[in-house]
């Protein structure tokens, strides 16, 4: 079967970074580009961090365009105290030599999407949904164009990790998220209460250690760095890994399960803004808008994971 092309939207970010090793480690998918926006950090390092890790695989083909610096109408929020003020924990990764791509990440969304082929594009947005809300307004052709958009963001029964009621992606930029839910396009929602299952424990870590890679290395730091913090937060045995359970869905379904639901987003109030309100129960006729992941394989994912990135 023919690789089914996906783009990686992102704001590396250490759990990015893993996101897209796993995608380029993965036979199965054809990485068309790394569209990057500000989230984690500023817009000049996730694209500047986006580099790194491609080129750290070996992958300095890969195209990676920046888009937005900023959300749609609210100021930016950023998350160095997860991510390092570098924003990939600061592992030690070589400045990169490949250019950025000099179109803007949005009007490369809307050329690529909508000169795809019959079996259209996979969208993976694992940062702010800027660039992805950005796109659609400018050309809404794009949306038949769109096979599915399975994306990391939002958290229900998990509550919030940014405020107590918002997940940080879906919080930084709550009018992208509304745009794209109300989009009609297919739509896989990764929340906290499946990452809050996938917990970087030190032997999970320990086994991409042992891999001795660069990447490996690098991966095994990262999620020592951004692990702890949360281990110590969630007073868990380790950290959730959340932006790589986006790709492994693509490669292994069967590890997720999950229920077809209406999701709303939050815009309204300030203290619940950026809220995923989720319709679990079926408690209104409206649309079931988006397939909310709750359960993982925790063994199968971290199994998946580390057998992938010794490939790189
Ligand atoms: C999400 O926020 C970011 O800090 C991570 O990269 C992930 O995409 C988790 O809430
Ligand atoms: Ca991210």
């Amino acid at each position: 079967m023919a690789p089914r092309p996906i783009i990686i939207d992102s704001d590396p970010g250490t759990d990015d970074a893993i996101a897209i090793w796993l995608a380029l480690a993965s036979p199965e998918l054809d990485l068309l580009g790394v569209t990057t926006v500000a989230g984690n950090v500023p817009l000049a390092l996730t694209s500047k961090n986006a580099r790194k890790v491609c080129e750290l695989a070996g992958r300095g083909d890969v195209k990676v365009f920046a888009g937005c610096s900023r959300p749609m109408l609210r100021p930016l929020v950023t998350a160095e105290s997860f991510h390092g003020h570098d924003g990939l924990g600061h592992a030690p990764l070589p400045e990169p030599d490949m250019p950025l791509q000099p179109q803007h990440a949005v009007d490369w969304l809307v050329d690529s999407l909508m000169a795809a082929g019959d079996q259209g594009v996979t969208l993976c947005p694992i940062g702010p949904l800027t660039n992805i809300a950005m796109a659609i307004v400018k050309e809404p052709g794009i949306l038949p164009r769109i096979r599915e958009i399975v994306l990391m963001g939002g958290g229900f029964f998990a509550g919030g990790n940014t405020t107590p009621a918002a997940e940080f992606n879906i919080h930084v930029d709550p009018h992208a998220a509304q745009v794209v839910f109300t989009s009609g396009v297919p739509l896989t929602m990764m929340p906290l209460d499946v990452t809050h299952k996938a917990l970087m424990t030190a032997e999970r870590i320990a086994a991409v250690r042992a891999l001795e890679t660069p990447v490996a290395k690098a991966a095994a730091g990262m999620m020592a760095s951004y692990g702890a913090h949360d281990a110590e937060k969630y007073a868990r045995d380790g950290g959730p890994l959340h932006d790589p359970c986006v790709i492994a869905y693509l490669l292994e379904p069967a590890i997720f399960s999950g229920r077809d639901c209406n999701v709303r987003i939050e815009t309204a109030s300030e203290a619940t803004m950026g809220m995923t309100v989720v319709d679990w129960w079926g408690s209104t006729e409206e649309p079931r808008n988006c397939r909310v992941i709750d359960e993982i394989d925790d063994d199968r994912f971290f199994k998946l994971l580390t057998e992938r990135l010794a490939a790189l």
